[in-house]
């Protein structure tokens, strides 16, 4: 993958597991017909492939080697790891757990920063993430924070589970998004909080659509002073 081209503009959409960033940033991107980045997926995948590898998820120099080796395919609506249709495989909750904790290491951070800013292509992109306005596109035209309360997260991410034909437990849900909260956002790599120049954007009680609705508006208000 060749360097991303920086000049491409970016929206950047950070905020807390379960916040609804991936399904408004798809959404945004497709309206704009812009490039989309999850960056979430490729902590998960660095997750997945210390599991299939076998590699001491304590020993932090052989994760980031390891990441820095995956040959990853994204496509339309597929993730491939070296030709393996891992797309499911990710979005387990082990796998999401492990990713979240690999995730606070630097050298990890580091060796997946290139391939991220490699997504930035014309004519634009829509990152995901939880730094994706602070570190990897500090230059981002629009950075928004999306929020939502705890409740109002473990709620959706509880009806995700369920969609997914997985049993729930949503006091575990609850007490797992706390736990990923706290580790995002106590690391001392790369935590997860607002730029100074983010919107914060709560996503509580809205709905899908008028969440992706507010940030167009952002963008198209920035876009007239710009
Ligand atoms: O967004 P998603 O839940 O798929 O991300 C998995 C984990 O990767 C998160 O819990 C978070 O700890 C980590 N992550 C991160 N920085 C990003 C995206 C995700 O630390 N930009």
């Amino acid at each position: 993958m060749k360097t991303g081209d920086l000049m491409a503009p970016v929206i950047a959409i950070d905020g807390p597991t379960a916040s609804g960033k991936g399904t408004v940033a798809t959404a945004v991107a497709r309206e704009l017909g812009w490039h989309m980045l999850d960056s979430g997926a490729l902590y998960r995948l660095a997750a997945w492939t210390v599991l299939d590898q076998n590699i001491d998820a304590n020993d932090l120099s052989a994760v980031a080697m390891a990441a820095r080796r995956m040959d990853i395919r994204f496509e339309e609506q597929a993730i491939y790891l070296a030709n393996q249709d891992v797309t499911r495989l990710i979005r387990q909750e082990h796998v999401g757990n492990l990713a979240s904790r690999i995730a606070s290491a630097a050298v990890l951070r580091e060796a997946l920063l290139e391939r991220q800013r490699a997504f930035c292509q014309p004519p634009g992109l829509v990152a995901d993430g939880r730094d994706m306005g602070t570190v990897v596109f500090p230059h981002a035209a629009l950075k928004v924070f999306l929020v939502a309360d705890v409740q109002a997260r473990a709620a959706r991410r509880a009806q995700q589970l369920r969609q997914r034909g997985q049993a729930v437990d949503e006091s575990a849900v609850l007490a797992d998004l706390k736990e990923r909260d706290a580790r995002d956002t106590d690391r001392v790599a790369a935590p997860l909080k607002p730029a100074p120049d983010a919107h914060q954007l709560d996503s509580s009680r809205l709905t899908v659509d008028e969440t992706v609705a507010a940030v167009l508006v952002m963008w198209r208000r920035q876009q007239r002073h710009a």
